[in-house]
């Protein structure tokens, strides 16, 4: 009998430990039929599966297989040899009938156990029609069902040094790590102009909003922000210069005990005026939310030191909403839902899954560690900030309820927070741009899969994927605009570009900062340790350093913030896919283009940082990693 040669090539990833010197044995499965299971073995001998290696080989079958559909690989030791991990990049088939098929693989085979991987071209449900595929789909899909369980938002679970800090040198001689906007932070944190700043281009630029009508908790007067009558805080409030912060959700949270000592944390409203000079300038702030006689309205007019006070405990206010609303809940623990939802529900071969994989690279990982180090019982969060512990629980169940679809789409947010024409706000320029070209990437991805509404509705498990987001991730309340489903093209490419755009832009933008910004305790206090002054003209330098953090709590704080600030080993940046899972023409040639557009965006913002004093680097796309690794 004439037996058809296949001609097998196999490519080893080049990642440490890649090699396996065990045997390699694969099974091709075609519509018309299977070959035998066949070893791999070439000229090389032992080295074919070498790290970084390319090799081929030839398997041969009694008769033509069809069009291919998946492959079957195992490796098996020799008796008295070790297992050893093996992690294949891809393998390409060569028909007898000249057709070169993809196989993405990406990942590590540890066992000896029989693993199946599909052809590269991207199928959704309805279209996989052959009963191997449709098979292979419905077990991978268990098996991960097994390897990944949906954790609940879970609220629940979710240096040594006492003394005080003496005098600002000591504080200065603590702070050695340097980064240029760290210095800069340390020369200018007492600055209002840098204190407005902060609110559009530091690490939380998402809790300030135009200011139409004072909140009634609030009562500042004109006499009291325009001394000499320049303007009345009415016709301000018109003309769209007033803007607030209000840190609301912090009020009555339980306040933290470190090293046996009560800790403070206020829940400040903050009034911001754009000036005529296009500064954002803080004019108002009041520490507590209920005007009371003790609870002074703080002016810039004041003492240097109670006015300086009053921004500090803002300031400390900052960090604790900031890393546990904007930045844990809001970017980590957000993607780890889209992560988990993706891993139960859709298999290797949908479109989707292919597009949204690089997207999660770490994110268990990480919010893994970061439930062990930093929010445990015994964690670095709990243990030296403000809201560690049940104040934690209390403000991430406040932010959930903030947390709604449009809150999380930068040009719903940026409009519904009234902040389309303030000037000098990089974060909203850049992030802007950002999510227009993700979105146009996505678009024409999705667009090349899904011709029409029909085909969305109809596909069971990108429903699934929705469904256990709105359920998982955000309690199943409508309230948040979430879709339940997907119900067209648009609505689905507006989810996925979110999705993209919150595990990348959004977090690099709220996270890469971290030591910049934070470095410098004095700008953001994890805690304080004396309560606000309740009247003014009683506060002086050594009120200022008797309230810091004490010397292991501020040492901590800036060792952790540090290490949150560094770039991952393998740091892969936004748009690269060296892992590409797609096989087709047109998704390469989409993301050929997407990066383009990226290397474009990155060259104009990096023209416009050269005229800024100080330039906006957390949105320069080489920067921004693809998923939340950090
Ligand atoms: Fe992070």
């Amino acid at each position: 009998m004439k037996m058809v040669n296949y001609e097998v090539t196999v490519f080893t990833g080049s990642l440490d430990h890649a090699t396996t010197y065990n045997d390699v044995y694969i099974k091709l499965m075609g519509t018309d039929g299977e070959s035998c299971r066949t070893q791999l073995r070439d000229y090389k001998g032992s080295s074919a599966f070498a790290r970084g290696a390319v090799s081929s080989f030839t398997v041969p079958c009694p008769v033509s297989i069809g069009k291919l559909l998946l492959i079957e690989l195992d490796k098996q030791r020799f008796s008295l040899f070790p297992e050893e991990d093996w992690f294949p990049d891809k393998v390409e088939i060569k028909s007898p009938e000249e057709v070169t098929y993809t196989v993405p693989i990406y990942r590590w085979i540890t066992d000896s156990k029989v693993h199946r991987f599909r052809e590269g071209t991207a199928l959704r449900v309805f279209e996989d029609n052959h009963r191997l595929g449709r098979y292979s789909r419905d077990k991978e899909l268990k098996r991960r069902k097994e390897e990944y369980r949906m954790i609940e938002l879970k609220l629940e679970v979710l240096a040594n040094c006492k003394k005080k800090w003496k005098d600002m040198h000591h504080l200065n001689r603590a702070f050695w790590h340097k980064t240029h906007m760290a210095d800069y932070v340390q020369e200018h944190w007492k600055e209002d102009v840098f204190f407005g700043y902060q609110y559009l281009n530091g690490i939380n630029p998402m809790l300030i909003r135009r200011c139409t009508a004072l909140p009634s908790n609030f009562p500042v007067t004109d006499d009291m922000v325009f001394l000499h009558g320049q303007s009345r805080l009415e016709e301000e409030m018109k003309k769209g210069n007033i803007f607030l912060a209000d840190y609301k959700i912090l009020d009555g949270v339980k306040q933290n005990v470190i090293n046996r000592k009560k800790q403070y944390l206020m829940a400040p409203l903050v009034l911001l005026h754009k000036t005529p000079q296009d500064q954002l300038m803080p004019v108002a702030i009041q520490l507590k939310q209920t005007p009371a006689d003790d609870n002074p309205i703080f002016f810039p007019t004041d003492s240097e030191y109670d006015w300086l006070m009053a921004k500090i405990f803002v300031r400390s206010a900052d960090f604790n909403i900031h890393e546990l609303n904007v930045h844990l809940l809001r970017t980590h623990l957000l993607a780890e839902v889209f992560t988990v939802s993706l891993l139960r529900n859709v298999p290797m071969v949908h479109p989707l899954y292919k597009l949204l994989i690089h997207h999660t690279r770490y994110t268990l990982q990480i919010n893994i560690l970061a439930r062990l180090l930093l929010i445990s019982k015994t964690g670095v969060f709990t243990k030296y900030a403000a809201s560690g512990g049940e104040g934690m629980i209390t403000i991430l169940r406040r932010s959930m309820s903030s947390m709604t679809y449009s809150s999380l789409c930068i040009p719903d947010d940026i409009a519904e927070r009234g902040l389309e024409d303030v000037p000098n706000f990089h974060y909203r320029d850049d992030g802007l741009r950002l999510w227009d070209i993700i979105s146009r990437f996505v678009q024409g991805v999705l667009g090349h899969y899904y011709k029409n509404d029909a085909e969305v509705k109809q596909d069971s498990e990108l429903q699934k994927w929705i469904s256990d987001i709105f359920v998982h991730g955000f309690l199943s309340k409508k309230s948040t605009g979430i879709p339940q489903s997907f119900t067209s093209v648009a609505e689905l490419v507006k989810f996925v570009t979110m999705v993209i755009f919150t595990s990348s832009a959004q977090h690099a933008a709220v996270s890469s900062g971290q030591y910049d910004f934070d470095g410098w305790m004095p700008n953001a206090p994890t805690s304080l340790q004396c309560p606000p002054p309740t009247k003014k003209g009683t506060t002086n330098e050594a009120t200022m350093l008797d309230t810091f953090p004490d010397v292991s709590t501020t040492v901590h704080g800036m060792a952790v913030v540090w290490l949150l600030s560094k770039q991952s080993t393998d740091f892969v940046p936004l748009g690269h896919y060296p892992k590409n899972h797609f096989t087709e023409e047109t998704p390469c040639k989409l993301i050929k283009e997407f990066q383009e557009r990226l290397e474009e965006f990155e060259a104009n913002v990096k023209a416009r940082n050269g005229s800024l004093g100080v330039p906006y680097t957390y949105l320069i796309p080489a920067e921004v990693e693809n998923s939340v690794t950090l």
